[in-house]
């Protein structure tokens, strides 16, 4: 049974951990390693994660199994009210497939109680344009940036949620 819980500061390291090994299994085969290198050093740096947990705006939580260990995580920001930015979400690829992801994005925001939810997705990343696709996202449009020296082409998708309920609908 796979438990989603808001990260605690002390589980910020494991999340560090299971941030960067997915990372480079998702981005390894079309990010350069010097760019996956800088950008994972910078943006899962344990301070900055430390202060993404601690912020009222962000939901930071994570997956985990009934022996404690973290095996997926997904950070959303309120942008305004019931709207929200999914930056993150990640799960462990011994450990995707199994729903895990939905479970994240659902209790993120059923958090907020969310009635749009945009994101980015790299273009090049199949599993989570799919997922995405799946979960009834659509695509809004193409943006191209350089960071790090990488080039990075993704698709920013949007979902609507239905009003009449609290509940959140897939
Ligand atoms: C995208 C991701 C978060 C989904 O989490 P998950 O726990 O695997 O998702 P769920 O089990 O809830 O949903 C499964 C669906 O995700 C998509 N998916 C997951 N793994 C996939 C794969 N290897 N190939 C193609 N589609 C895949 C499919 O739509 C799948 O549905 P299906 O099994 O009916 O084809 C997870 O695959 C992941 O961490 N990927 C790497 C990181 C990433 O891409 N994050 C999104 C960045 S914006």
């Amino acid at each position: 049974m796979i438990k989603i819980q808001k990260v605690k500061l002390d589980e910020i390291p494991k999340a560090k951990r299971l941030l960067s090994y997915t990372w480079v299994d998702t981005y390894g085969s079309f990010f350069s390693k010097e760019a996956i290198r800088k950008i994972t050093r910078v943006w899962h740096h344990p301070k900055t994660l430390a202060i993404q947990a601690k912020n009222p705006d962000i939901f930071f939580g994570v997956a985990k199994t009934e022996k404690g260990k973290i095996v997926g995580l997904v950070t959303v920001r309120k942008i305004k009210d019931s709207k929200i930015f999914m930056n993150r979400l990640y799960v462990h690829p011994k450990y995707q497939r199994k729903g895990i992801g939905k479970k994240l994005m659902d209790k993120a925001a059923r958090h907020f109680r969310a009635r749009k939810i945009r994101l980015e997705v790299e273009e090049k990343n199949k599993k989570g344009l799919n997922f995405y696709l799946k979960n009834g996202f659509r695509k809004i449009r193409k943006k191209i940036e350089v960071i790090e020296g990488q080039k990075m082409i993704t698709i920013v998708m949007e979902k609507r949620i239905k009003r009449d309920t609290n509940k959140v609908r897939w």
